[in-house]
């Protein structure tokens, strides 16, 4: 059965934005979670003109009472059956350049970590006691190995992975179901601005469907692409210094964000 009530964070753009449209039809109810009022309500009227019910959040995830007190009363309104932890950024370095500006590192994990907990908190008490529910988290392939490229977003993903891991374990015997989603590179804002050869590509809209596909089939991982995913994976066995020096081979440029602490 497909979910009912769904909250998304950062569903204002990319891979949220196309996660509500593949959701939206009649008889869904959409909690949809961003900051940018414009791109929310774009993404509401065209969530609506599908048939779907839509409630805006125009909230930044960092701010764990405003976010507590939202998903709360929405998950009174329409009990939430899935919960999807989207909301993210990233940073990173330029041939040259050593170290992460410590402002833009604090700000990401501000995001891409705290961000995530104060969006799925409020709801673990309310699942578990309803014995229902599925929480998903948007990891990335980079939270499987650490890259040259991009130490603190790296380090914000793996947090993710392994909080996710946790959780699962935690909350499953309880009856809520929870799902690691782990994207290759997915043609959205934020990729966009990675100057990189990005194998495998895909839009946000395959990406939202084999999201939803994943999520339907309870899997636990939902990895795409596949091939993409299993060298990831390839490279946490084999020899560290070689995998070092293969990394250290590609010439990538990812900006470092002007995001600071909110
Ligand atoms: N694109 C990829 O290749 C790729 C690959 C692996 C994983 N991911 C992950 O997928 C997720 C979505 O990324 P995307 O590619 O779809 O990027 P995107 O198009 O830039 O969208 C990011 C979303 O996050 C929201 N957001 C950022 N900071 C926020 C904050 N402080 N409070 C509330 N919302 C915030 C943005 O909302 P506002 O603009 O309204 O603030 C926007 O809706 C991220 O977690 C990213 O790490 C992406």
């Amino acid at each position: 059965m497909q979910p009912c009530s769904i909250l998304i964070t950062g569903a204002s753009s990319g891979i949220g934005r196309a996660l509500a449209l593949v959701y939206a039809r009649p008889g869904v109810s959409l909690s949809l979670i961003g900051r940018d009022r414009e791109r929310l309500e774009d993404v509401a009227a065209a969530a609506r003109a599908q048939g779907a019910s839509v409630s805006l959040g125009q909230l930044d995830v960092r701010d764990q009472d405003a976010m507590a007190h939202w998903i709360k009363a929405a998950d009174a309104r329409h009990p939430f059956d899935l919960v999807i932890a989207n909301a993210g950024i990233t940073t990173g370095l330029s041939p040259g350049e050593i170290a992460e500006e410590p402002g833009a590192v604090r700000a990401i994990i501000g995001i891409n970590l705290i961000g995530v907990l104060n969006t799925v908190e409020p709801l673990i008490g309310p699942m578990s006691t309803r014995g229902a529910g599925q929480i998903a988290f948007i990891g990335s392939i980079a939270g499987l190995r650490g890259l040259p490229y991009s130490p603190s977003y790296c380090a914000t993903k793996a947090a993710v992975h392994a909080y996710s891991e946790s959780l699962r374990g935690r909350l499953e015997p309880s009856g809520v179901k929870v799902a690691l989603i782990i994207p290759g590179f997915v043609k959205t804002p934020l990729n966009d601005g990675i100057d990189a050869i990005k194998p495998l590509q895909i839009t946000a809209s395959q990406a939202a469907t084999r999201i939803q596909a994943g999520l339907q089939r309870n899997k636990a991982v939902i990895a795409f692409p596949s091939s993409l995913y299993f060298a990831a994976c390839l490279s946490r066995i084999l020899p560290i210094r070689l995998v070092d020096k293969v990394m250290a081979r590609f010439r990538v440029k990812i900006p470092q964000t002007h995001e600071r602490i909110g």
